[in-house]
């Protein structure tokens, strides 16, 4: 299973995304967090920020809407070549149709649950995804605390992932660090999504690199 660090800029200085995004150049992708102040309370900025932010980004852009009415929304992201899109199965009335949007304008389609949606609704719907994102904290907001709790369930999707002999990636975001990053692993994850702790680190590409070789060490 190969591992990806995709830092979030959410923790990043707004004020200078190219400098910014400069700094994860090491990284597999860059997360974007979009946040609408009605499905999180919490708000960042929308596609014409997005757009800018593609223009200037030496890596991809791995979106994560968390925004209300995500079957609406979510084509406009994947339609400005965001390489991967994740919209939340709470927001979305229609994640099938959605998701095939998504496909069918070039962009990986992604599924996001926050920590008290069940994963099994997704089993039999998982040859529609290319990625399911558990999250592992309440989204909203960056630096918060692991919640160890959902680790079961990255356990259960990359089960049910294998045992359907398909090759979704698992990514967990929120609370990511030296300190948990392993546990995650070896439940199953292969994609890490890390704000604070990259960018609060002194050195983000060490650190990047660090976080690689400890999700390496503990991958299943
Ligand atoms: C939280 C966001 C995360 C956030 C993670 O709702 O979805 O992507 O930036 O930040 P850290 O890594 O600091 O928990
Ligand atoms: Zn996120």
């Amino acid at each position: 299973m190969s591992i990806s660090i995709n830092p979030s800029i959410l923790s990043c200085d707004f004020a200078q995304f190219d400098r910014e995004l400069a700094k994860i150049a090491d990284a597999d992708m860059a997360h974007v967090d979009i946040m609408d102040n009605h499905f999180v309370p919490n708000l960042t900025f929308g596609p014409p920020v997005v757009e800018r932010i593609k223009a200037v980004s030496p890596i991809p852009l791995d979106m994560h809407l968390m925004i209300s009415e995500a079957d609406r929304h979510a084509p406009v992201y994947a339609e400005m070549g965001c390489e991967s899109v994740t919209f939340h199965l709470e927001a979305s009335a229609a994640p099938v149709r959605t998701a095939r949007e998504l496909r069918r304008l070039g962009a990986k389609a992604s599924v996001a649950v926050k920590p008290a949606t069940p994963v099994e609704p997704l089993i039999d719907l998982l040859g529609e995804f290319d990625q399911v994102l558990i999250m592992t904290v309440e989204p909203g907001f960056g630096g918060q605390k692991f919640l160890d709790v959902c680790l079961p369930k990255v356990r259960r999707i990359r089960e049910a992932i294998s045992a359907a002999n398909l090759e979704l990636t698992v990514q967990v975001d929120g609370g990511i660090s030296e300190d948990t990053i392993g546990r995650a692993a070896e439940a199953g994850a292969d994609v890490f999504v890390a704000g604070s702790a990259v960018y609060g680190a002194d050195n983000p590409a060490a650190q990047i690199t660090r976080l690689r070789e400890l999700a390496g060490e503990h991958a299943c």
